[in-house]
């Protein structure tokens, strides 16, 4: 199997279950008008956002990593009129894009883009006395994982979800040896989990039109 298989499949999938988005290929246009990297999430995974923050009947999603707002604008749709999505975005022009995509989609009063690192946007919001979020996405820089993580927990209840992106980087995450500081923080990341009695958690192997992935699911129990 190849990467042009895993493209076609997602293209069938893409056609089949989800059809013509116009909202979200203009914003996939205005990202690329604007130079931003093609690192979206595909349309399947971000339905896949979608429908898991549906079936928590999320009222609250906590973004880290907002690049053009593709799998904000997903995980958006999921939300009641008065629900509310924070993305967090270190880079201005990203979060520039950003912000115009989420207006165009319609979510210009329920989405926040907050610029800045977001360790300390994080810390912020925890400062703010912020309500719990229901459904965390982190999508950031990786070597960060495990400090997301932290504060992810902090910032959610028992029930919620926290979904972590990019876990499996073409199996590199097995590397035990690994020096690469996205495989090593994505490496801490598991031991966190492991060690946090609070969470349970699996970690799934993907390939697609993104190649071979996946991502780590976390449950906050307690
Ligand atoms: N979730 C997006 C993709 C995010 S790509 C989607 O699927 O549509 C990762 C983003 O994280 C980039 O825009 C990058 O600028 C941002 N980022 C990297 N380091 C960061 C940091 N320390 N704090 C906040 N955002 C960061
Ligand atoms: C990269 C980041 C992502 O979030 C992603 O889904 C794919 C690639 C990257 O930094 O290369
Ligand atoms: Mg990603």
């Amino acid at each position: 199997m190849s990467q042009q298989v895993w493209t076609a499949v997602d293209d069938y999938f893409t056609e089949t279950l989800i059809g013509d988005d116009p909202v979200l290929a203009a914003a996939q246009q205005a990202a690329d008008a604007a130079g931003l990297p093609r690192i979206a999430v595909s349309a399947p995974q971000g339905k896949q956002l979608q429908l898991l923050a549906q079936t928590l009947g999320a009222k609250r999603v906590l973004e880290v990593g907002t690049l053009g707002g593709y799998s904000a604008i997903w995980m958006a749709r999921a939300l009641p009129a008065d629900g509310r999505l924070v993305t967090l975005e270190i880079d201005p022009v990203h979060a520039e894009v950003a912000r115009g995509n989420l207006k165009h989609a319609g979510f210009a009063e329920i989405a926040e883009v907050r610029v800045g690192p977001a360790a300390e946007s994080l810390q912020q919001l925890a400062d703010e006395g912020a309500a719990p979020f229901d459904l965390v996405f982190i999508d950031a820089d990786k070597p960060s994982n495990p400090v997301y993580f932290a504060w992810a927990l902090r910032l959610t209840r028992p029930g919620s979800l926290i979904i972590v992106d990019n876990t499996v980087r073409g199996g590199k995450v097995a590397e035990a040896d690994s020096t690469d500081p996205a495989i090593v923080g994505t490496r801490r990341l598991h031991d966190a989990i492991a060690a946090e009695p609070r969470v349970s958690a699996t970690s799934i192997q993907t390939v697609g039109a993104k190649g071979y992935d996946g991502f780590t699911m976390i449950r906050v129990q307690a």
